[in-house]
Formats: C-alpha cells, structure tokens, sequence
C-alpha cells in the first residue's frame, strides 16, 4: 500500500487516496466490493443519515473505505444482523422476494401462544397488504409471562414479524435478526461490525444462484 508491504490484515484504506497493488497489479479501491456485517441496536435508522439527526446505521460502520448501503432493512426499534455494501447488484437479490432468502428472527412475546396460534403463523396470517408465505415457526423458551419463539420468513413485508405476532394476539417485546441466508450474527457484540470473509460472500452469492467464479472481485482477491 502506497509503495509498502502491509502484513496487518484488517488495514484500513482511503480509497481517496491511498494505491494498493495486488501482485503488482493496481486495485481499483472505487470498484471494490466490500460486504460487512453489523449488530445493529434497537434505536438506530436503517439508513445512512438521517434529515431529523436521529442516529443511523451509518455512523457504525465507517472506516471501511467504502460507501455502504444496508442491505434491507431493519426497524429503528429491531435489533440484530444486518448486511451493509457497495454491492448494488448481490444486495438487491438477497432482498428481492423471487430469491426467497431465508432470515431468521427471535422473538420475545406477551404470553404463551398456543399450538393452534403457532400453526396460523406457519401456514400464513392475513395482514392488510396481503397473506403471509409459509413460515417455519419454533418456540424455544416460555417463562415469566413471555415466550422466546424463532420464526423463518423468506419474504420481508414491513414490520412484518410484529405485524403476524400481533394479529395472533402476541405482541412483540423485543425482535433480534439472528441469521440472513447462510450468514449468522453469532457473538458479534451489538452495536460491532466486522467485514465479511472471502467464502461468506461466496456463500451469499451461491444463496442467489450465482457462481463464486464469475463473482465480482472482493477485497479477498
Ligand atoms: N419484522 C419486523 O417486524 N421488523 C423487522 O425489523 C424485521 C422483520
């Protein structure tokens, strides 16, 4: 970089100013892509900036040389997994319903649902703009008036997960994205993000049919 050997993996760049060569080869730092995953917090805009000052995701991903987008997005009050690119094209398949890319959420609601509730969620509920696909639906704790329940959409109407818990008679307390495809949140600290390894863009890429080997370059290559 700039006439220097960098061994330090996770430099960061100004694809402004900085030169890298890559085997002797200059990288076009405007043209690569970069994907990087974020624990968005509740209270936080899916979006870049906001007119009114309220924070976005934006201020938690700077100083990876590139301007990023989210991929989708969260509610303000939602946490959890969210992608953010300069990819326009992967990012627009992984969002588009066609693609059908799975993303799974856990949520904490008011009471016990019954297995008749937990069956409706599954098989679609009817909401004002229209059924809902099939879901995979899971409760995984009950205690203290409230129920953790996984559920896994492949749609994304808005505030669609709050929108079918309501209309069974569970509202949502708190709602965490924990896995989008093949990608999972894992332990990244909420409010952290970290950029994407080389093989989990491959993967995004292979979730929407698209071969590794005619992928756009990455930052990896
Ligand atoms: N469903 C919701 O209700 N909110 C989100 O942010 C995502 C899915």
């Amino acid at each position: 970089m700039n006439g220097r050997v960098v061994r330090t993996l996770g430099t960061k760049i100004d694809p402004q100013r900085d030169r890298v060569h890559v085997d002797g080869r200059l990288v076009d730092l405007r043209t690569t892509k970069v994907w990087v995953m974020l624990h968005k917090p509740q209270g936080y805009l899916s979006t870049c900036s906001d007119p009114h000052g309220r924070p976005t995701v934006g201020s938690l991903v700077s100083g990876y040389g590139a301007r990023l987008f989210p991929v989708g997005r969260l509610d303000m009050d939602t946490e959890g997994l969210l992608l953010l690119t300069n990819d326009g094209e992967l990012a627009y398949q992984l969002t588009h319903p066609k693609f059908g890319i799975p993303k799974t959420y856990v949520a904490e609601v008011e009471g016990d649902p019954s297995a008749a509730a937990l069956q409706r969620l599954r098989r679609g509920v009817e909401l004002e703009d229209g059924r809902t696909s099939p879901a995979e639906v899971r409760p995984l704790a009950r205690g203290g008036g409230r129920t953790h329940i996984e559920l896994v959409l492949t749609e994304g109407k808005k505030r669609q997960v709050r929108r079918m818990l309501e209309t069974v008679g569970h509202p949502v307390r708190t709602l965490r994205r924990v896995r989008t495809g093949p990608l999972a949140l894992g332990d990244l600290p909420v409010g952290k993000a970290r950029e994407l390894s080389a093989e989990e863009v491959a993967a995004l890429r292979r979730a929407v049919g698209r071969e590794p080997e005619t992928a756009a370059r990455t930052r990896h290559d």
